[in-house]
């Protein structure tokens, strides 16, 4: 495992290429990692934001308020947790809490260990602050921990880890109960802070929830998101951070934008306190995606014969494919794509600064293509991959 002291590139690493074409009409993307738009309940935040303005207290939603969040909202949120309100603080979506840990955590010249693929976005983030970085490997079972406490035996001091744990973007991987407890016991022994990113956690479609890594450890931060169950428009998100960081994250968002939109979350707090109604807009989710992503796992299998390794992810909105050709040549294979009338994340785009480059995977993303079109979706994507000796 290489180290870096390299800033992130960030406008290689967050633009993922060439983007594709918009407004073509029956162009099908099979990258996004936005959520359905038939997943969002719209009917439900449309009943909920009446009630919000119908209501004694709709002067109050149109105020300011906390810098932590609204005490509904925080409440909801610490429930959802198992963690006191007190530990919650409400943001503008996991990307705005990302930067607000960082930003308290890292000085200049830190390192930073992040999993090798990662999502971009996050680099994009740490290279505000101007981190070094020791990428991790991350396979079918997430994080490799016996690769990372190898690096940490080796003298490695990362002063924070960011990590996806649950159906992880790209590769839809989710890192299992032990490999947890064994990631919180190496961050308490060598001294680093776990920042895990979760925003997929809601969108398990089969077997059995993981236990998140646990909120007791000092030296663990966790950052979530309504974006991928009612919607990242809202820009909606929280942090549950040990008791030594809220302080210093609070002070940061203070001397920001004070607070989230506290009409967005009184909105959110209705539907959220609505007895059965999350769990209803995250069960037909959950249903819409496995049927999707099982959809796509099998449309891989039929148009690309012996050519494609995919497995079936058990949530998330990501499936992480190997394409088992000589060397392809993905980037052109997209431009190609492109014209096909589909598109595709190239692996390289995830990988960070010292790692592999991920040269023969794509990620594709089960968000915006209906059940009933992956199939050509799939038909345009393997055309796309056809090698130029069978052109
Ligand atoms: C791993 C991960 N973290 C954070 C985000 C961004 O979340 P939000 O919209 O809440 O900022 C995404 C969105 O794709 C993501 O995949």
């Amino acid at each position: 495992m290489a180290l870096s002291r390299r800033g992130a590139d960030t406008t290689a690493l967050g633009g993922f290429g060439d983007p594709p074409p918009t407004g073509v009409p029956g162009f099908l993307p099979l990258t996004s990692g936005t959520p359905a738009a038939e997943a969002l309940p719209v009917k439900e935040l449309s009943e909920a934001a009446a009630d919000v303005l119908g209501g004694p207290a709709a002067a109050d939603a149109l105020q300011y308020s906390g810098v932590e969040g609204t005490p509904e909202l925080r409440e909801w949120i610490g429930r959802h947790e198992e963690v006191a309100a007190e530990r919650v603080l409400v943001t503008n979506g996991a990307l705005h809490s990302l930067s607000l840990v960082f930003d308290a955590l890292l000085d200049p010249g830190d390192l930073v260990a992040v999993e090798d693929p990662v999502y971009p976005l996050a680099l994009r983030v740490l290279g505000r602050s101007h981190v070094g970085y020791l990428p991790v490997p991350t396979g079918p079972d997430g994080l490799d921990i016996d690769a990372l406490a190898r690096a940490l035996e080796g003298g490695a001091r990362p002063k924070v880890l960011y990590t996806v744990p649950d159906f992880h973007n790209p590769t839809g991987a989710t890192l299992p109960a032990p490999a947890r407890t064994r990631l919180v016991e190496l961050a308490e022994t060598y001294g680093f802070t776990i920042v895990a990113d979760s925003p997929y956690r809601e969108l398990r479609f089969s077997g059995e929830q993981v236990p998140q890594p646990s909120a007791e450890s000092d030296a663990v931060v966790r950052v979530n998101s309504f974006s991928k169950t009612l919607g990242p428009g809202l820009r909606l998100g929280w942090i549950v951070g040990p008791r030594r960081l809220l302080p210093a994250v609070t002070r940061l968002r203070a001397n920001q934008d004070q607070h989230s939109s506290t009409f967005t979350q009184a909105i959110a707090a209705r539907l959220l306190t609505t007895p059965g109604l999350f769990d209803r807009v995250t069960a037909d989710a959950r249903a819409l995606y496995g049927r999707r992503a099982r959809a796509l796992h099998a449309a891989l299998h039929t148009a690309l014969p012996g050519r494609i390794e995919a497995a079936l992810p058990e949530g998330g909105l990501f499936l992480w494919a190997k394409v088992l050709d000589d060397d392809p040549d993905l980037h052109t294979a997209r431009t190609r794509a492109h014209a096909l009338g589909t598109d595709f994340g190239v692996g390289s785009h995830f990988s960070p600064p010292g790692g592999t480059g991920s040269p023969a995977h794509i990620r594709l993303g089960i968000g915006a293509v209906p059940e009933a079109d992956v199939a050509t979706a799939v038909g345009r994507l393997a055309e796309a991959l056809r090698p130029e000796t069978a052109r």
